[in-house]
């Protein structure tokens, strides 16, 4: 253990066993009474991994309806909400590239050896079933890309089942690139190395930026043959494939309702709705007979919530389709994100997204289009008084936005109470970076470490290089001085004070792409060494820290990230 709470991990190849190639083959493309689906799963389980101390329960697959077919046939499924679909083992050797000790130790309740046991390895790519688990893919559609895209589903993605830990919370497991399912379509069920580094580490260093996110445990690479159109371009390259196994509260999006009210498969939405209510949404009372309103506006202002977060971290998810959306307002299904650098309202991540659908200024109003989406889904439940409710309820979203954003960004200037001139203090810096291209997590960062009286002199030591990039422009000064009064006013305030605060809400250190671009190329020649080290740095994002300094990760980026065009293929 280091002073900061982690270790370092042994990195280890896993050979794989065989011993559950006939279960692999069980049910597959044949029709399956549910009873006797679920039972010959649980008992081969018992049978064969009783040293996995981590056990897996179901309470979806009692309360919800599943596929009668099970196997990885593409196609169209009506009347249930799972199917039944085992992952595809990955080709060996494979090695466990990362863990999560956060997840291990206080979310699984597991001791970390757990990761030096090969049958953990396997459980954790799909080569071998969890105890108790049983497989499934998930049913749901969607909006993509602003129209209506059918039926979805999880297409790379099984899930494992859940587990309830020590504190009483219940995570639900999943693996991410664990081979074909019912709603893969044209896909090959596979994730490849490159997006895989991504997801294990942004939505770790999500979590610990306090941003709420679905979590991930381990990351395994293999020798997997998968290819990929890097730029959609026909150039067709060789990669490798890896699986994240991600855990959530709850994996339930905005498209799962969608695509039951879509085919008026409307007993099967109520049941799923008062499911999602009953055990994510436990304040709502069963039989109020507007338990959908009161979800609805809880969905509202929890995503109202979580998208001023993304703006208060410069987070722009890059894909914000109604299917990409969680109904508990948590950021899920990373794929070609990015933490905007020089500040840019029009900052896309995803190179090919040309119109800029999902920048990161458009976030708020995809938001919104989400939720009218979602509102669709809940109308034929609602009664037209009850949709009124609703509608009105939206209309409120833009202002329940608005004022989150304000609190979130006075608070990353320090301030305490309310001044009236504060939104203008904000809009002023914000206009300052847009027109220097200052680096957004840096300014704020570099703002919570000056001092008043540098401020106050111009004295700005060169190696704060965010706000050196401000010092240039002509109304910069001006600025200062309205800060400084904004400041001043605060009585009983001190400026370490001051700078303690705002270190606590700006972070140091975010996933650059640039950062996670290098940690990828070493990945892909298997080095996890960078990878380890961009873990370790961004489980502490506030705190500053030698190696991290070392590895250039709060400094300017390097020349070679500007050409950087980030892959969105994954
Ligand atoms: C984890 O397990 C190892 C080996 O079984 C043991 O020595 C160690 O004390 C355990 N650690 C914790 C935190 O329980
Ligand atoms: C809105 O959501 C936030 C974040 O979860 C929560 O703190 C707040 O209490 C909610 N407000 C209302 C009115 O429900
Ligand atoms: C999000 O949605 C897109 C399109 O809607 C889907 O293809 C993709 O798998 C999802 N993205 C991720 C990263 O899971
Ligand atoms: C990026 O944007 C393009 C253009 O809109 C879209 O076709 C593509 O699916 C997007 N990539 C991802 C991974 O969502």
């Amino acid at each position: 253990m280091t002073k900061h709470g982690f270790t370092l991990f042994v990195f280890f190849s896993a050979v794989a066993s065989t011993t559950c190639r006939d279960e692999q083959d069980f049910c597959e493309s044949k029709v399956c009474n549910e009873r006797e689906f679920k039972q010959n799963h649980f008992y081969t389980n018992e049978k064969t991994y009783g040293e996995i101390p981590l056990t897996l329960s179901h309470r979806l697959l009692d309360a919800l309806p599943l596929d009668e077919l099970d196997g990885p046939v593409s196609r169209p499924v009506r009347g249930c909400v799972f199917s039944g679909s085992r992952p595809t083992p990955l080709k060996e050797p494979l090695t466990l590239a990362a863990a999560s000790q956060d997840v291990l130790r206080n979310i699984l309740d597991l001791n970390e050896s757990v990761i030096q046991n090969e049958e953990f390895v396997l459980c954790v790519s799909g080569g071998k079933l969890f105890p108790g688990s049983i497989p499934l893919a998930h049913r749901y559609g969607g909006h993509q890309f602003g129209y209506w895209a059918g039926q979805l589903g999880d297409g790379r993605a099984h899930f494992l089942g859940e587990y309830t830990n020590r504190k009483g919370e219940r995570w639900e497991l999943q693996l991410k690139g664990s081979g074909k399912t019912p709603y893969s379509r044209s896909g090959d069920g596979r994730a490849v190395i490159r997006s895989s580094v991504r997801e294990f580490l942004c939505s770790e260093a999500m979590h610990f930026l306090g941003v709420p996110t679905s979590r991930a445990l381990s990351l395994v690479v293999s020798e997997e043959p998968v290819w990929r159109d890097l730029f959609y371009n026909g150039n067709v390259i060789k990669e490798r494939g890896a699986v994240v196994l991600r855990l959530a509260r709850s994996w339930f999006r905005i498209g799962s309702l969608e695509i039951l009210t879509r085919t008026g498969e409307l007993d099967v939405l109520r049941t799923l709705l008062d499911f999602i209510i009953e055990e994510y949404f436990k304040s709502i009372a069963m039989n109020d007979p507007d338990k959908y309103v009161v979800f609805f506006s809880r969905v509202v202002n929890e995503t109202a919530h979580l998208i001023a977060h993304w703006m208060s971290v410069g987070f722009a998810h890059g894909v914000c389709n109604t299917d990409n959306f969680s109904l508990l307002s948590i950021t899920i299904d990373y794929g070609p994100f990015g933490f905007m650098e020089s500040y840019d309202p029009n900052f896309v991540p995803n190179t090919s997204d040309d119109e800029g659908r999902y920048s990161i200024g458009a976030q708020a109003n995809v938001g919104l289009f989400n939720l009218q989406k979602l509102l669709e889904a809940l109308k034929p439940l609602l009664t037209s008084d009850q949709l009124s409710q609703c509608r009105q309820t939206l209309r409120e979203y833009s202002q329940t936005y608005q004022q989150r954003f304000h609190e979130l960004f006075k608070a990353k200037l320090g301030f305490l109470g309310n001044q009236e001139t504060d939104s203008y203090v904000i809009a002023f810096l914000l206009k300052l970076m847009e027109d220097t291209g200052a680096d957004f997590t840096m300014t704020f960062r570099q703002l919570s470490e000056v001092t008043m009286s540098q401020l106050q002199t111009g004295s700005i030591p060169p190696s704060m290089w965010a706000l050196s990039d401000l010092l240039s422009h002509e109304y910069f000064r001006d600025w200062v001085q309205l800060y400084l009064k904004r400041l001043s006013r605060m009585e009983s305030d001190s400026d370490a004070a001051r700078q303690h605060r705002m270190q606590g809400v700006n972070p140091r250190y975010v996933l650059r792409n640039w950062m996670a671009e290098s940690a990828i190329r070493k990945a892909e020649k298997n080095d996890f060494s960078e990878v380890a080290l961009l873990q370790k740095t961004l489980t502490e994002p506030f705190v500053e820290q030698e190696e991290a300094e070392r590895a250039g990760y709060s400094s300017k980026p390097p020349s070679w990230a500007q050409q950087l065009r980030v892959s969105c293929s994954s």
